[in-house]
């Protein structure tokens, strides 16, 4: 029998490419994106699905039958720390909805999107150890961190085979991010390539570790591929790429678009980058199940630029 994926937060920033790539890969008969949104311009199966509702998981768990959910659905950073005891709700609840119909229901494998932002300012800054004690200040992080215990809990009392990254801030040109930190560097390019100057929420200097969105949704499929022996980190692990500041993005950017400027206006998010570490430990990763980003700030930049420059041209067309 084929596996049949679950996904929530089919429509997010990092779900809609999953989908896509899930979909590609699987066949897209063998793929259910659920959200509690609709997006008009999807394609394959959809359903409407609130995380939070058990009933609902199950439902739909019993009615597909689901052999592999992919949990994306969360609220980030930034929105994080607008909505503390929602962002709880959202992110925690559902979380435990997905693992105890998952449990109850024989699915066999769970991907669970964690962070960076699990580390608090106590942690080193550079090169982040993997186990290093986590002690988040952001609701966010303090989300993702306890997520990521159930799921080693999870592992250990049932077996159920829960699998996470700790992802560095995303950047893709298929989706439009919303509230998080890391995202002022995709806004960045859409203002280069729209002519305009970009006033960045962050001062220059703060380093952040960050991924392509390439690199990341490969880094995804090749952690639930990978032979179950293979898995040796249960609670989540940390993948590195590269790591930059918003000078270092603004330079980057200035190389194809030089009369690109950025100013910088530093707001309540440059206290939650100042809690995170500037780049990651990634060995484990490396070392259980070959785990290695192709993309650099150079080669990450020129490909950003090439795919937003042919959207605004069919957008304006
Ligand atoms: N991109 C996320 C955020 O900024 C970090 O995981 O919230």
């Amino acid at each position: 029998m084929k596996d049949k994926i679950l996904i929530t937060g089919a429509n997010g920033q990092l779900g809609s490419v999953l989908t896509k790539s899930l979909q590609k890969k699987y066949g897209i008969e063998n793929v259910l994106a659920t959200d509690i949104k609709f997006n008009a311009a999807f394609e394959g199966n959809f359903e409407f699905l609130d995380a939070t509702d058990f009933n609902s998981i199950e439902y739909v768990i019993k009615e597909h039958d689901i052999t592999e959910i992919y949990h994306m659905a969360a609220i980030l950073s930034a929105n994080g720390e607008k909505h503390p005891l929602r962002t709880w709700d959202i992110n925690n609840k559902t979380f435990l909805n997905i693992l105890e119909a998952a449990r109850l229901n024989r699915v066999k494998k769970i991907f669970y999107p964690s962070s960076i932002a699990v580390y608090g300012t106590n942690a080193p800054k550079d090169l982040t150890p993997q186990d290093y004690f986590l002690k988040p200040t952001t609701v966010y992080g303090m989300s993702k961190a306890s997520g990521e215990h159930w799921a080693n809990y999870y592992f250990i009392r049932y077996g159920l085979d829960v699998r996470s990254l700790r992802y560095p801030g995303v950047i893709g040109h298929q989706t439009s991010p919303g509230g998080g930190t890391t995202d002022y560097a995709v806004d960045a390019y859409h203002y280069a390539v729209k002519n305009e100057n970009f006033t960045c929420f962050l001062n220059e200097t703060s380093s952040l570790p960050m991924i392509y969105m390439e690199d990341a949704i490969r880094a995804t499929i090749e952690l639930m591929e990978a032979p179950i022996e293979q898995i040796k980190t249960r609670t989540s692990y940390n993948i590195a790429s590269m790591s930059f500041s918003p000078k270092e993005l603004g330079q980057a950017i200035s190389q194809i678009f030089p009369k690109f400027k950025m100013i910088y206006k530093p707001d309540f998010r440059q206290n939650i980058a100042d809690s995170w570490p500037k780049s990651i430990d990634d060995n484990e990763a490396r070392t259980d199940w070959n785990w290695k980003p192709k993309f650099n700030l150079e080669t990450m930049t020129a490909d950003m630029i090439k795919h937003l420059k042919e959207k605004y041209k069919t957008e304006n067309a």
